[in-house]
């Protein structure tokens, strides 16, 4: 059996690579866009208002009519659409978070070639020319209205309606931008390449591929597609959301204006301009409309071990055992597809896993959730209950002809969910209230959700395909994923009565998929290359909407060497999943497998992790309340400096924390980018040094570094006992950081709460604010009065780091409810109290003397 399904898999790898995939060149709907063969032009005959909503009649070269409304939104955002009304394409509703609020829109102006329409409140308006139409968007900056964008500037509007040719297109003209960031996924840097003018012409490619081993750099597709296109300058940033779920291919054009071009193959003209005005609002304007991802449970932001695939139950329970003898905490084991009977979802292999639940329950004992895969193909086996079921309710996805589609997926002949079919999906989501044998530590996996299917060269289903209401595949194909996700979720929230937080992960993936599920940079390859564009990588998902990422720690193909292994984890330990993973045919790497050395590197990274595990909660907690990315480019929070423009070597975590992971081999100094300007500080706590934000400094560095920094201005709790997984953290004393600015003045947050249920939506949680000054030294107020719960906030040691220039007193003492504690003079950057036991319910203040 092993080696069919290691034949499946090379054979699977190879087809991926030799066959030539897919370009714009290679599909003529593209092709004739692109080189212009193709131009529709369009005219605007009439317009009227509709419920403050302008609507458009226009006609296009061939004399077909179509409608354009434009709705002018609340938060900065304007929204328009392109219809046939006599066909209407598929309505991609669910992907949005809600239907975004509408402001009444007004004509401010009007002549026979154009009209500016506004909206009541707004600072945006629109220019429409009606011969040929274009549009220009308008927005206020310092009192006056500034031209930032051109719409059909070079008259790339096109809507095909003919059978065999339904693209659409359109060009966008982003007047102020220097780089392009978005339309994940793509093995690519945060600032993605000229498509026009670059080595390589090819342009973007978004259809969602199972595209192993990818190559670094290139334009092609990889598992997921979001759609969003942030246009960056260091004055002004905007971007748009182009709402289609079919194959799309974008041209990036940046040379002082952003010139770009979306082609779909088919599907809707649906898009949202967001406005901006600088790279921090367009993000949260996309994400406003795609929402945020909801409070992971905290287990879910440990460190994972996984491989493909840990055979038996004995292999998967040794491995636990391992990992607590040599000290290595992690949160989650994983099961990948051998724990199925012959790849059969919903069911166990109980030659190989006998005991299903002992197994769950010792790993439960332990401090530990599993986490199994479920994919979305199913075997075509008579008499197994989900393929039963299934064929007989039409629940399949099916071929041109309306029968079953087949293909070969891991067990063989399969047949695919349809998760479009509302029924279907019911039935797939009660499948995990159901799921034989598994206790309340399951948590799940969806993977080859592109959908992956074997032996065809598309590598996917085919674009004929039909799904439930008849849509066509190629319509639909890049939410199939998404589709199994919102089940998966849903499944999962059923199962456990919606009081238990489920942790999803899932590989193919689009807009809004953050609401149900976390996602990773698929089949990555164990070299130096795939671990550093494991960051932009994250980095452009985490704009796009999807904080929850991580790359497979040791790269999934090919084995790994100790140095390449130490820097994944210390990278991993950095990106919000943590996961290590690798596949079948790679020598076994489980941490405890290597010299001491090596050993004691790796549980320093992972205990790194584990010591900022508060900081992760509470950003996830802030990301869920007000949309902010986990992990941020630096241009999120330094986007008028020019250096940071294409940075992607190093990050921040929230606002505070900048990492500069090393992902080069047997390097002796880094280089680092500290901004802010002279009254920034950076403070290094390994070798006790602070950096002023002035650019550039060459740091040492060897094999242990990590090269983290601590902004100056900032507060952070971190739980710093040793455990075996965040599960024994809960009733932990914190430790709290002081970073202090120039002013000698820092604050920040920590959130908790019970880490697992929903009860924090009814106020069950705490949210501190952490301010420290050199009047009132440490002051903690509860943000949130209404917050209930009831667990307190305990501080063992308190520790300030300070400018040397600055102090102008060594405090000896300091008082805490009447309790006296000494003051420890560390050095000149550091005075501690240690041995603290206190505390916290309300609100709190510790004076120094
Ligand atoms: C657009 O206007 C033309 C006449 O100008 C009319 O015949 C047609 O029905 C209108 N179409 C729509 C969609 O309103
Ligand atoms: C930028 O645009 C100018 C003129 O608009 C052109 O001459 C130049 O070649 C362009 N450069 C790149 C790199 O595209
Ligand atoms: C559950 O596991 C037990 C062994 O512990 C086995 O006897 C039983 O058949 C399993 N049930 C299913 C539905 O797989
Ligand atoms: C404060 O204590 C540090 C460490 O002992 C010492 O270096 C520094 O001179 C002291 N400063 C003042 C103002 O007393
Ligand atoms: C800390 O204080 C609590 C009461 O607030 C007390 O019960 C506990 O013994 C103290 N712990 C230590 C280590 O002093």
């Amino acid at each position: 059996m092993k080696s069919i399904l290691f034949f499946l898999f090379i054979y699977h790898l190879i087809i991926n690579s030799i066959c030539d995939v897919p370009t714009c060149d290679s599909q003529p709907f593209c092709k004739e866009i692109r080189d212009g063969t193709q131009k529709s032009s369009f005219t605007v005959n009439e317009y009227t208002l509709i419920d403050g909503v302008l609507v458009l009649n226009a006609t296009n070269n061939l004399g077909i009519f179509f409608e354009m409304k434009i709705f002018m939104l609340e938060g900065g955002m304007i929204r328009v659409k392109l219809e046939d009304p006599s066909n209407p394409r598929y309505d991609l509703k669910t992907v949005l978070n809600q239907e975004p609020n509408l402001r009444m829109g007004k004509i401010d102006f009007e002549s026979r070639d154009y009209l500016i329409f506004s909206g009541i409140g707004g600072e945006e308006e629109i220019h429409v020319y009606f011969n040929p139409l274009e549009l220009e968007v308008y927005k206020l900056i310092k009192n006056t209205y500034e031209m930032i964008l051109k719409i059909n500037d070079n008259q790339m509007l096109n809507f095909n309606v003919e059978d065999s040719n339904k693209a659409v297109s359109l060009d966008f003209n982003f007047i102020h931008a220097q780089v392009a960031y978005g339309i994940p996924q793509h093995a690519e840097q945060l600032s993605l390449q000229n498509t026009i003018n670059g080595e390589d012409k090819n342009p973007y490619r978004l259809f969602n591929n199972d595209f192993c081993c990818y190559p670094i750099g290139t334009k092609e597709a990889l598992y997921g597609s979001i759609p969003v296109l942030y246009a960056h300058g260091t004055e002004l940033t905007s971007g748009v959301f182009w709402l289609n779920s079919a194959q799309t291919f974008v041209d990036i054009n940046p040379n002082n204006t952003l010139k770009s071009l979306f082609i779909s193959q088919t599907g809707s003209l649906d898009f949202f301009v967001l406005t901006g005005p600088n790279l921090k609002e367009t993000i949260l304007q996309y994400t406003s409309l795609t929402g945020s991802a909801p409070l992971p449970p905290l287990f879910s932001l440990g460190h994972h071990q996984s491989r493909w695939s840990y055979m038996s139950q004995e292999d998967a329970l040794g491995v636990v055992e391992e990992m607590d003898r040599n000290d290595f905490p992690f949160d989650v084991i994983w099961l990948d597809i051998d724990y199925l009977q012959d790849y059969k979802i919903f069911t166990w292999n109980l030659e190989t896993f006998p005991n299903p639940i002992g197994m769950q329950e010792e790993i439960g004992r332990s401090g530990r959730k599993l986490v199994l895969i479920i994919d979305p193909h199913v075997k075509r086996e008579e008499g197994y209950f989900v393929f039963d079921v299934a064929t007989e309710n039409g629940y399949f996805v099916m071929d041109k002809n309306g029968d079953d589609f087949q293909g070969a997926c891991w067990p063989g002949k399969s047949s695919w969910f349809d998760f479009l079919n509302p029924s279907a999906a019911l039935y797939y989501s009660s499948l995990f209230t159901t799921f034989a044998n598994t206790t309340d530590i399951v948590h799940i996996w969806n993977d080859m959700n592109e959908p992956s299917v074997f032996a065809l060269s598309t590598n996917t289903m085919p674009d004929d395909n039909i799904h439930y209401g008849g849509v066509l595949h190629e319509e639909v194909h890049n939410i199939y994923g998404f589709s199994q996700t919102v089940n998966t979720h849903h499944g999962l929230l059923e199962r456990y009565n919606h009081k238990k937080r489920p942790f999803v992960l899932t590989r193919s993936h689009f807009a809004g998929n953050q609401r149900f599920a976390a996602v990773w940079t698929g089949d990555n390859i164990a070299s130096w290359e795939h671990l550093k564009i494991s960051i932009p990588m994250c980095l452009t998902l985490a704009i796009s909407g999807v904080s929850n990422c991580g790359a497979d720690v040791g790269g999934f193909v090919g084995d790994v060497t100790e140095e390449l292994l130490q820097r994944w984890y210390q990278t991993g330990a950095w990106l919000p999943f943590f996961r290590a993973h690798s596949s079948m045919y790679v020598e076994r790497r489980e941490p405890y497998l290597f010299n001491e050395d090596v050993q004691k590197r790796i549980r320093n990274a992972i205990r790194e992790r584990y010591y900022h595990l508060p900081l992760w909660y509470t950003l996830f907690f802030e990301h869920e309340k007000f949309l902010e990315p986990v992990i941020r480019p630096l241009s999120y929070h330094y986007s008028d400096d020019v250096n940071t423009l294409e940075m992607d070597d190093q990050f921040l975590v929230g606002r505070d924390v900048l990492v500069h992971p090393i992902t080069d081999e047997d390097v002796g100094d880094v280089k680092i980018y500290l901004p802010g300007g002279v009254n920034e500080f950076w403070y290094d706590i390994v070798n006790e040094y602070l950096y002023y934000g002035v650019g550039y400094e060459t740091v040492k560095v060897d094999l242990d570094s990590l090269p983290v920094f601590y902004r100056g201005g900032s507060i952070l709790a971190r739980l710093e006992e040793h455990r075996a997984s965040s599960q024994f953290m809960h009733d932990d004393s914190y430790t709290v950081y002081v970073f202090l600015d120039k002013n000698n003045y820092a604050e920040g947050n920590l959130y908790f709460d019970d880490y697992e249920s929903f009860d924090y939506l009814e106020n069950k949680f705490k949210y501190f604010k952490l301010i420290y000054n050199n009047i009132g030294g440490l002051i903690i107020n509860d943000v949130d009065d209404e917050g209930e719960f009831d667990r307190l906030f305990k501080i063992a040691k308190l520790i300030v780091y300070r400018h040397p220039a600055s102090v102008t007193k060594n405090y000896s003492e300091v008082n805490v409810n009447g309790a006296s504690y000494k003051v420890e003079h560390v050095n000149d950057y550091r005075f501690e109290v240690n041995n603290l036991n206190v505390t916290i319910g309300d609100d709190f203040q510790m004076r120094f003397y």
